[in-house]
């Protein structure tokens, strides 16, 4: 299997990430909690320079909590503030107004020596397409916010979310491509369903995906299926198309549609939490 993307979405979201991110002082990265390294996109080291950090664990209720705790240790040893956070449901979204002010405190600080009081700090949510940006804005905005945009005196085109007195967020996340050399992180990210379906055979990747349950959950596949899983691969995903009456012409199993339950079952959390890779591999 090989996995690519396109350059010329790359250079176009990169432009747009280079302008906006002259107007701010913290990027806020959302990472997909599952694969929190594969996730992201190394230029943003390089695009966030001299800017405060955040790292958020995203989808943090897909992933293992132990792992999500290992991982935020990890980052903050790396020295990015980081904050696991569920943005479908709200959880650990409230946190984040004083671990922004925590991250942003030099700044603060360097206003304040200044003469600047108040100024409020400007952010921008960046992330790989899918990662849960529009939702982790929607969480954190709220419906009570104001969006700054139409006022006198805003830039144009651009719209800020005034969250408080002391954050005004840009309105419109900064998208990252995903970057890889190293086809095991496309792998992941195809997992997870960064990667759409239609460009992959759905059935090769459901193998892989086997593959990588049998190594690091065994057992998760034989309870879920009531199947015995100590088999090939190509077996084990019959056994789950029969066992979910995925059949074509009355009883042959059907493999493709079994790939795409099975895979479907893990991007929706219905195997439990699972973590795709781990920082002591690192
Ligand atoms: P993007 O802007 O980065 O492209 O991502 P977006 O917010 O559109 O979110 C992508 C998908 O991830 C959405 O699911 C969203 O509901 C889901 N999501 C975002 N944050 C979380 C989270 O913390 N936990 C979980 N479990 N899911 C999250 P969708 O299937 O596209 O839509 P829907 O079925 O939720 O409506």
């Amino acid at each position: 299997m090989h996995f690519q993307w396109y350059p010329g979405h790359m250079t176009k979201a990169k432009r747009m990430m280079q302008e906006n991110i002259k107007l701010i002082d913290l990027v806020i990265e959302l990472v997909d909690a599952r694969i929190p390294v594969s996730s992201r996109n190394p230029d943003i080291d390089e695009l966030g320079r001299n800017k405060a950090r955040l790292i958020l664990l995203n989808k943090a209720d897909l992933a293992e909590e132990k792992w999500n705790d290992a991982w935020t240790a990890y980052f903050e040893g790396q020295g990015y503030a980081c904050v696991k956070v569920n943005s479908k449901k709200g959880g650990g979204v409230k946190s984040i107004h004083s671990v922004i002010q925590e991250a942003c405190k030099e700044k603060i600080e360097r206003d304040r020596k200044r003469g600047i009081l108040n100024r409020p700090v400007r952010a921008m949510v960046v992330g790989i397409p899918n990662v849960g940006k529009s939702t982790f804005i929607n969480a954190l905005a709220g419906r009570a916010c104001a969006r700054t945009g139409n006022k006198p005196g805003v830039t144009k085109g651009k719209q800020w979310i005034r969250l408080n007195r002391s954050v005004e967020l840009l309105d419109t996340p900064g998208i990252l491509w995903p970057k890889f050399e190293d086809q095991s992180v496309g792998m992941k990210l195809a997992f997870i369903g960064s990667i759409k379906d239609e460009i992959l055979q759905r059935t090769e990747l459901a193998a892989e995906f086997i593959r990588f349950m049998q190594q690091s959950y065994p057992g998760v596949l034989a309870q879920k299926y009531a199947i015995g899983e100590d088999t090939g691969v190509w077996e084990v995903l019959e056994r789950i198309a029969v066992s979910r009456h995925c059949l074509v012409r009355g009883s042959e199993p059907d493999l493709e549609k079994a790939a795409g339950l099975l895979l479907d079952d893990f991007r929706d959390g219905r195997l439990g939490r699972l973590t795709l890779e781990y920082p002591d591999q690192l």
